[in-house]
């Protein structure tokens, strides 16, 4: 599988990681119920086809994600580079409550080296900037955990370029964890030139647009989903969006075939054919998916196609409600 350098770190990825946010389990923001048994066999598929490295939270299912994550790394001799987040807390009740207090932080960190059972974490990614005005604390606090040995470089995700300029005073900021897929491309203006400009990695999450964008996904599908699904938070998995949506993953469905590939393969190539973006994170929670997503790392779309999912993308816009 290719692999390409994470912005200024030593770090070589491969263009394709597993996201287990779905793994978590289920949680305010989680995807309905998930066997553990499934996601232990996700994580270790994802080793086998040769992905080495993954992307993790402590918030995805409240520390489930990152047990899980531990538990399959038990079952193997192989291992991969670990990305893992912080900023996202929750207390008895177990409410997403986010924080970026310096002492937060440093528990955080802790708790997360604990769960994963690991001595160091490889990319340590400030999950939300939120509140605003503590980010300098929240990441002057990351910059600590990097002091101390336990992580090696810093990462942000849901940032503005603004946010990432205050940061990288304080220390290197190595990647950026933004949102990116052929429905949801807002980090083209903006985000990706800046990062660019200072040799940011970008890793972007949801390439797959929370699964709608693969051969399973269909109207069926959607009305199946567990009432705790995140994705039905979201309109594009409902009427009257889902019809359209279904209509251009129709069409998208066709330059695959063509090329030979699936849709999701599509997707993930895509998301990578833009140069300042390093990789993209697949998620998979269950056998079978993260093996059809992996080898897109080795897939480069022509220009023509490329024109032509323009094409398509641009009249979607239009269309949606
Ligand atoms: N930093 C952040 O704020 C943030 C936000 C979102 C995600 N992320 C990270 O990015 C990762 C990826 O994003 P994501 O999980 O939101 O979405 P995604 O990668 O776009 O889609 C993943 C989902 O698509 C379905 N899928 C995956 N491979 C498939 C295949 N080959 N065929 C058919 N269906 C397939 C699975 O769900 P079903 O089988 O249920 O359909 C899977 O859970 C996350 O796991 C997480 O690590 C970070």
């Amino acid at each position: 599988m290719k692999k390409a350098r994470l912005g200024n770190s030593d770090l070589q990825i491969t263009r394709v990681g597993l996201g287990t946010w779905a793994i978590g389990g289920p949680w305010e923001f989680g995807w309905g119920p998930q066997d553990d048994n499934d996601s232990i066999k996700a994580i270790l598929e994802s080793l086998e086809a040769g992905v080495n490295w993954l992307d993790t939270a402590p918030i995805y299912g409240f520390g489930h994600s990152e047990e899980i994550v531990a538990k399959a790394l038990k079952q193997t001799k192989v291992k991969p580079i670990i990305a893992t987040k912080c900023s996202l807390t929750w207390g008895d009740k177990k409410e997403r409550t986010p924080c970026l207090k310096a002492k937060s932080i440093l528990a955080e960190c802790d708790a997360s080296l604990k769960r994963l059972n690991i001595e160091v974490i490889d990319l340590y990614q400030m999950h939300w900037p939120t509140p605003d005005e503590d980010v300098e604390e929240g990441y002057g606090a990351m910059a600590k955990c990097v002091k101390a040995g336990k992580v090696r470089y810093l990462g942000a995700s849901n940032f503005s370029a603004e946010q990432m300029e205050r940061v990288m005073k304080i220390h290197p900021l190595t990647s950026l964890q933004p949102p990116y897929s052929m429905f949801r491309r807002d980090i083209e203006e903006g985000i990706l030139p800046f990062c660019k400009k200072h040799n940011i990695g970008v890793i972007v999450y949801s390439p797959l647009y929370k699964g709608l964008l693969t051969d399973k996904f269909t109207k069926e599908k959607a009305a199946a989903l567990p009432p705790d699904d995140v994705r039905l938070m979201s309109p594009d998995y409902k009427m009257p969006n889902l019809e359209i949506n279904l209509k251009y993953t129709g069409k998208l469905k066709q330059i695959a075939k063509r090329n030979n590939i699936t849709l999701a393969q599509l997707a993930i190539a895509w998301t990578l054919r833009k140069p300042e973006v390093t990789a993209a994170i697949a998620g998979a929670r269950r056998e079978g998916q993260i093996k059809e997503t992996a080898p897109a790392a080795d897939i480069t779309l022509s220009a023509d196609d490329i024109a032509e999912i323009e094409e398509l993308l641009k009249k979607r816009s239009k269309e949606l409600k």
